[in-house]
């Protein structure tokens, strides 16, 4: 059984959506062992909680810079003994040494179809934002591993979702999270658990 570490920041609706899969068993081979918050008033803090997930805060605002956080973090990873670790609306960009030590071991959710509307400073309602701005017709999710550039590492799910007409960055936010995050999101999280991953060359297949 894996041991499944989940990051957050905020309200924490990917990590419901986890927390939900894993009680219909939909999570196979591993376990939400404990979530880990940058902001002390997070809602996700709460979900947690409510299914008896331990929870630690560990607050941005009381390291100087993302390397000094990203070692605190690591501390607490390796403590936790953390197999997988999950990035759900987690809004810190980490630093290499984390991201070395957990080299394919870190998953982000991200609010679009990379290498769309992603990088630096694309994060949260400012992706659909930037999606309608455009006029995309689709747009979407993505699953990925985490490596050194931002939003940059190998795909593992993608699902595609509809511009509406009249959509509104909260509305289609919405939209992106119920029909693509919260479905692919938990799904690579079992298929890294199963070990059904295979990395190649910044591909990932399902074996
Ligand atoms: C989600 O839409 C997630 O994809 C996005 O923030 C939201 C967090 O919501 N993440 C990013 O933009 C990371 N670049 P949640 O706290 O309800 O899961």
């Amino acid at each position: 059984m894996k041991n499944i570490i989940v990051l957050v920041s905020g309200g924490g609706t990917n990590l419901q959506a986890l927390i939900d899969k894993q009680e219909q068993g939909e999570i196979k081979n591993g376990k939400i062992s404990c979530v880990i918050s940058s902001n002390p008033n997070a809602y996700a803090l709460q979900r947690a909680e409510q299914h008896g997930i331990k929870t630690h805060v560990l607050p941005r605002k009381n390291f100087e810079n993302n390397h000094a956080y990203s070692l605190a973090l690591l501390d607490m990873l390796k403590q936790e003994q953390a197999d997988l670790i999950v990035l759900a609306g987690f809004m810190i960009i980490l630093d290499k040494i984390l991201i070395q030590a957990y080299e394919n071991k870190i998953i982000n959710v991200h609010p679009a179809l990379i290498p769309a509307f992603c990088g630096d400073g694309f994060y949260g309602l400012h992706v659909h934002e930037k999606a309608l701005e455009k006029g995309v017709k689709l747009t979407g999710a993505t699953v990925h591993f985490v490596n050194e550039i931002c939003d940059g590492g190998a795909i593992i799910l993608q699902k595609a979702v509809a511009i509406q007409k009249g959509d509104t960055p909260e509305i289609l936010q919405k939209r992106v999270m119920e029909q693509a995050e919260w479905q692919i999101l938990p799904q690579a999280v079992s298929l890294f658990c199963e070990e059904r991953l295979e990395i190649e060359n910044n591909h990932v297949w399902i074996i």
